[in-house]
């Protein structure tokens, strides 16, 4: 246990605050351990996992947790599947790389997404046509209340768009300690749907690509428009896509007519970063904080000093004026803390 210690070396945007208590740990008996701790001094928690998904907005005056449980393991069904589950602490697109290096499809479309297997199904991450729910089977989580552990299947976890129980009713009350994924050993899926996928096959001269060539696709794609956190901070996209109602849509349509939307039923889910971009947010900096030159819904810490208050305030500013002039309001898809 460690304590006053400064943050900024565990979350992707770079933002120095100090916590108060911090432990890292690597087995569910230290885990235990912790969380006992934690009762006897009435402390508040933050778990981290990767921390790259989250603001810090203040310094924090409890105990943090770093969960670095680590280990793979996989159980074959039958020639053509397999369960492979990842302990939380691994790394997320080391995990999807270990899983393409045995030829185990299905996770390959979320290649390089940054934070670690144990928080993929808090928001259901997703990306290039795929979310971790299509391949999801179950996670073991410990229970904060009763310090069991318990199993949730898909079900269970009620999964939507960025979302989870783990988001709503279930909200800091589990800890995701491993995840198992059902992949396929062959006859592979290839989910090129995504306009952005086909063409950098094209562009790679791939014409019947494989999980590896998907997996490398997705990765060109994200370097060369996603900010890499480990040289500019960042948490990815910081707000969600916002679904409207289709009636909404058509008549932003008649004002602004190259308004770009996905149906969904009697929904349409817009393009936060067009709107963003057509605000004038679009590589604009205050201070210490900009949105993206290339992806505008992406906030970066500028200059590596910002801090949390003045990210959070930024989105703000981009909250209103997206409010102002499309009638939409964006929701934040990081953790605000
Ligand atoms: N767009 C703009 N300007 C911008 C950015 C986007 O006009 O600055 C418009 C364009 O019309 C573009 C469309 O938005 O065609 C979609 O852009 P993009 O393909 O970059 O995807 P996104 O909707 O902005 C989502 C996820 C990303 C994920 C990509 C690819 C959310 C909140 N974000 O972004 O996820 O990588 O799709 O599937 O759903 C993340 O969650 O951190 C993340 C990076």
């Amino acid at each position: 246990m460690q304590e006053n210690i400064s943050l900024k070396p565990y979350n992707t945007f770079g933002v120095d605050v100090s916590a108060r208590y911090f432990a890292e740990v690597k087995t569910l008996e230290e885990l235990l351990g912790a969380l006992q701790y934690l009762k006897t001094q009435k402390l508040p928690l933050l778990l981290l996992g990767g921390g790259s998904n989250l603001l810090l907005t203040k310094d924090f005056d409890g105990l943090v947790i770093q969960l670095n449980l680590k280990g793979i393991s996989e159980d074959v069904i039958n020639e053509n599947e397999v369960l492979v589950t990842s302990k939380a602490g691994e790394n997320w697109h080391e995990f999807v790389q270990f899983c393409l290096d045995r030829n185990y499809g299905g996770l390959e479309n979320l290649s390089l997404i940054p934070g670690n297997v144990g928080t993929s199904p808090m928001q259901n991450i997703g990306a290039y046509g795929t979310e971790i729910k299509d391949t999801f089977v179950s996670c073991k989580v410990l229970n904060l209340e009763t310090l069991q552990v318990e199993e949730f299947d898909h079900q269970k976890c009620n999964f939507g768009y960025r979302e989870s129980i783990f988001k709503r009713e279930g909200k800091g009350k589990y800890v995701i300690l491993d995840v198992t994924f059902k992949l396929t050993a062959k006859n592979h899926s290839i989910k090129t749907d995504y306009g952005a996928i086909q063409s950098e096959l094209q562009n790679l001269r791939i014409a019947n690509p494989t999980i590896q060539d998907i997996s490398k696709a997705v990765i060109n794609i994200r370097q060369s428009k996603l900010p890499d956190p480990k040289i500019i901070g960042n948490a990815g996209s910081f707000f969600k896509n916002p679904t409207i109602p289709l009636s909404q849509f058509e008549n932003l349509k008649l004002k602004f007519e190259n308004i770009p939307g996905y149906p969904n039923g009697e929904f349409v889910k817009v393009p936060a970063g067009w709107l963003i971009e057509q605000c004038g947010w679009k590589g604009k900096q205050i201070g210490n904080v900009a949105s993206h030159k290339l992806q505008a819904l992406v906030l970066i810490n500028a200059t590596g000093n910002a801090s949390g208050k003045e990210i959070f305030d930024f989105s703000t500013m981009i909250i209103d004026s997206v409010k102002e002039k499309f009638g939409i309001e964006l929701e934040r898809e990081v953790n605000i803390i």
